[in-house]
């Protein structure tokens, strides 16, 4: 890849090594390098990730659907894939807004392929840092009518804000902002199902990748929510897969990534 203002080549980064995991080719020689590093010690990874971005499918369905969601705010968005959040969400509202954030320099760099909204829609991307949710909220209010319901979704990043404080203050901002009847959607890892893998491959990550991150227990992410003022719908913190696993492309295997939907009434 050419060199990008800000990007170090040198340093693993979640954007890069999470799409490495997901079959994407936006990666240099460091960040395979600890992304095949951590799959010795955790061959789920990759099991994982498909299962986060299959996660990620579902609930903004769900939200686009069943809830009656029309504006969604994707905090943590990664560099783009297939199935990215206006495309979901555009399928069942075309006229859906869609808010997507993030702070890596490379993902701003290919912003422009999440931007392709329905002629009825709007996406917009903000390059900003989910530590200061209100300056996320300020900018988003310029896309998004924060008077009615938001559906949130932060897939893969509540993991990076490590200290526990810092993770109840930034979500309870969020939701304390947002209209009743919005909704948060969180994917985090834990180490439910892998145990010591799981938190030995976090321990590799923070020794040489940014940026760092933690593990979290179910129940600890059951906390969040519930300290966040979310109302925890069915059926509650668990594994991604068994989210909803209706769909026919769902693995039945539980995997570490965990995932639960809160509802703000
Ligand atoms: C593991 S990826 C997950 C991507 C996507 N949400 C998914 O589930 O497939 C984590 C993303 O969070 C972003 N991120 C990390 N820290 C952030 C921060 N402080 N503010 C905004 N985005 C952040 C990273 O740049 C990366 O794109």
């Amino acid at each position: 890849m050419p060199p990008i203002p800000g990007v170090d080549p040198g340093v693993p980064n979640s954007a890069r090594v999470w799409d490495y995991w997901l079959g994407g080719d936006e990666f240099y020689p460091a960040d395979k390098a600890i992304a095949d590093e951590i799959e010795q010690v955790l061959p789920d990874i990759v099991d994982q990730a498909r299962a986060d971005r299959l996660f990620l499918r579902r609930v903004v369905e769900f939200f686009a659907g069943e809830a009656g969601m029309d504006q969604f705010l994707d905090i943590g968005t990664g560099l783009p894939t297939s199935n990215n959040t206006h495309e979901v969400a555009q399928r069942l509202r075309p006229d859906a807004r869609v808010v997507y954030v993030d702070n890596d320099p490379l993902v701003l760099a290919h912003a422009r392929a999440l931007l392709t909204s329905t002629p009825e829609g709007v996406t917009a991307y903000l390059d900003a840092d989910m530590h200061d949710p209100d300056h996320v909220l300020d900018l988003a209010g310029e896309t998004l009518d924060l008077a009615r319901p938001v559906a949130i979704t932060m897939l893969g990043v509540t993991w990076h804000i490590v200290d526990d404080d810092e993770a109840v203050r930034v979500l309870g901002r969020l939701v304390e902002r947002v209209a009743p009847g919005s909704h948060l959607a969180i994917s985090h890892q834990t180490d439910e199902i892998t145990g010591r893998r799981a938190r030995d491959a976090v321990d590799m990550w923070n020794r040489d990748a940014e940026p760092k991150g933690v593990c979290r227990s179910k129940r600890q992410l059951e906390e969040l929510f519930t300290a966040a003022g979310l109302i925890l719908l069915e059926p509650g913190v668990v594994s991604c897969n068994r989210w909803r696993p209706e769909a026919a492309d769902v693995p039945s295997g539980e995997v570490d990534q965990f995932g639960g939907v809160g509802r703000k009434p």
